[in-house]
């Protein structure tokens, strides 16, 4: 996974617009942080929790990375600019961002429904798996649960929320 730094550029100066774009649409939001995607391949995660929460997301996310359990990612960077209240009020809001490679999604967060190449038999059986999991450590946290998971180009499960609830 090789992106020359322009290419790297590049791709972080099209999601510092998409922020600014998206920021008042909740499509696909997180509690703790957004995921928009940025292209086909790229999609930019921030936050407003701060830097050093996202350093510890993003440093966990390269770890998993290299041992082949998270998607790939890059760029951290801290972007402020000017947004639009839904009132039309202008301020500015800083946010902690980084570039991740996107995934197929297990399931769909905010609609809890399956999403549509993902047949629902599997994520009944990945749920099962969790729950197993679960059982054998001996103790549950909320942050468990198939919508933190995701399928790589090899069709193996992977982990794609590295935030500090999961
Ligand atoms: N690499 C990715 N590829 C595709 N979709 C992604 C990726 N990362 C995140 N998403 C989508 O964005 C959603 C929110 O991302 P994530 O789970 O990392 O944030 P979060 O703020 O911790 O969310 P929550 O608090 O709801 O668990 C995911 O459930 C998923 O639908
Ligand atoms: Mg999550």
């Amino acid at each position: 996974m090789r992106l020359s730094s322009a290419a790297k550029k590049a791709v972080i100066d099209k999601a510092k617009a998409i922020i600014v774009e998206k920021n008042g649409e909740s499509h696909l939001n997180g509690i703790s942080s957004r995921f928009v995607p940025v292209d086909d391949k790229w999609g930019v995660k921030f936050t407003t929790r701060g830097n050093s929460y996202m350093s510890e997301t993003y440093t966990r996310q390269r770890r998993g990375f290299r041992l082949g359990i998270a998607p790939f990612c890059f760029g951290i960077f801290e972007y402020t600019c000017e947004l639009v209240g839904y009132k039309g009020e202008k301020f500015l809001a800083t946010f902690t961002c980084y570039i991740t490679e996107i995934v197929k999604v297990l399931v769909n967060t905010y609609g809890m429904f399956y999403t549509d190449d993902v047949p629902s038999a599997f994520v009944e059986a990945i749920e099962n798996l969790i729950n197993m999991c679960q059982e054998k450590l001996g103790f549950r946290f909320w942050d468990y649960h198939a919508q933190n998971l995701g399928i790589n180009e090899n069709g193996e499960i992977i982990i794609i929320d590295w935030g500090d609830e999961s």
